[in-house]
């Protein structure tokens, strides 16, 4: 049975390290794989989305070992991946499978890309359209719009391009399709999205600079292998900072957090709700600056108001602020994030069905909800739309909801957080 009954929590006490980041081990495996030599990966999170890409680059021939902790990749160049004897399953891993088409479109052969039924819903124009212009072969179904996603890899030309939303997974899919060009790509963003491809690349000797929104990337420059320790994933620590501010006496420290200000929108807005978050120890990790997190109880916190440009730094953290913006004594509105809808789940129609179901007053926009605080939450039965982040949000709404809270559909949280619930259970206990 996929489901899980949740009951009012005691304080969270203790402290804990977060599971790796999820974007940067994609990354680690894509960029080893494709560098000369022996990479090693230090803290990789085995969660169902990076394992997708780990199994893709299996298919593409790069022979990936398990040593300890670590893993090593034996990195054939950016020539050495071969065709893939079957289709590549890329799950429910939109970055898999956004980061590989550009990656597999400047490969000389022939590769499907495809993956489970939310996956298979998601918008794929958004990297065709430009790899096309840099003279990919790629083609979608429903007219190129979902996959699979078949491509026949080709000799790619450089393009200065301007990304019509702010997306990381577009952007990198562009600049690794940039590698394989005859000359230099430039990417331009409408606002800076998470920046984990351009602090790594170069430590694999990529020639690429970054100067605010513009990217540059020369292609057809061998990358060379090296060691890249993954810090803590600041998007999973997310939920338990909420916990810890919305449960009575509770105070933890996350340690080794990740906190590239690309990531960390979500922490400005907590302070300026009234939270009181403390972040110590701080330094830099392979490029990634990290440190740990203190967090406690906050009797009173402030309602927001999120606009357009508020929203790249946070795209993952909406669910569980909406958790938290129930708790906030006043009107909360997030606006300009259109974007949510073509998440894992529609995140906007995912929470607003499902707060509303607890009793929280809450109104839908196309573009984004007011939720109107502060409201005494109900336990009743709620669905997770299989969003592994939906999922871990309705968990913590569930701890502080008067009786049981059943959320269905719980196994999702496997795609990035497989410890969610032994970590919940040291902090509870
Ligand atoms: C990711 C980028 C974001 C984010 C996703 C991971 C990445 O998606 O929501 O969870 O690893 O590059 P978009 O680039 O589509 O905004």
């Amino acid at each position: 049975m996929d489901r899980i009954e949740i009951t009012k929590a005691n304080k969270f006490k203790g402290e804990f390290y977060p599971p790796p980041d999820k974007s940067i081990s994609h990354r680690a495996i894509i960029f080893s794989s494709i560098s000369k030599g022996k990479s090693i990966i230090k803290n990789f999170l085995r969660a169902d989305d990076p394992l997708r890409t780990l199994n893709a680059f299996r298919l593409l021939g790069i022979e990936i070992q398990e040593e300890g902790e670590n893993l090593i990749v034996n990195g054939k160049g950016l020539h050495g991946l071969c065709e893939p004897f079957n289709i590549i399953d890329c799950g429910n891993s939109g970055t898999t499978i956004r980061l590989l088409s550009g990656l597999l479109a400047g490969n000389p052969f022939f590769s499907v890309l495809t993956g489970d039924e939310s996956l298979r819903t998601r918008p794929m124009a958004r990297i065709i359209k430009p790899l096309r212009e840099m003279g990919a072969e790629i083609h979608a179904r429903a007219e190129d719009r979902y996959p699979p996603i078949a491509i026949c890899g080709k000799r790619l030309r450089p393009i200065d391009y301007t990304l019509p939303i702010s997306s990381a997974q577009v952007k990198s899919a562009l600049i690794l399709a940039g590698l394989y060009a005859d000359g230099e790509t430039t990417i331009t963003e409408p606002a800076k999205s998470r920046d984990h491809t351009e602090r790594m690349l170069p430590e694999f000797g990529a020639n690429l600079s970054v100067e605010g929104l513009k990217i540059k990337v020369r292609g057809g420059i061998e990358l060379h292998s090296t060691e890249v320790s993954i810090p803590g994933d600041f998007s999973s620590s997310a939920f338990f900072i909420a916990g810890a501010l919305l449960i009575e006496g509770s105070e933890i420290l996350i340690k080794d957090v990740g906190i590239n200000p690309t990531r960390t929108g979500f922490l400005r807005v907590l302070k300026e709700m009234g939270a009181d978050i403390k972040i110590q120890n701080t330094k830099t990790v392979a490029g990634e600056p990290i440190g740990d997190i203190h967090c406690t109880f906050c009797e009173k916190l402030k309602p927001v108001s999120i606009n357009r440009e508020m929203i790249p730094s946070m795209i993952d953290e909406f669910p569980i602020l909406c958790v938290i913006a129930t708790q906030a004594s006043g009107t909360t509105t997030i606006r300009g994030a259109e974007e949510l809808r073509v998440k894992e789940s529609d995140r906007i129609k995912s929470m607003v069905l499902e707060l509303r179901k607890m009793g929280v007053d809450i109104e839908e926009y196309e573009d984004g909800l007011s939720i109107h605080g502060k409201c005494r939450l109900k336990g009743t039965t709620l669905e997770s739309y299989r969003d592994h982040r939906v999922a871990m949000s309705l968990c913590i709404a569930g701890l502080i909801a008067d009786g049981t809270t059943t959320i269905n559909g719980i196994s999702s949280v496997n795609i990035s957080f497989p410890q969610f619930f032994d970590i919940l259970r040291k902090l509870t206990s």
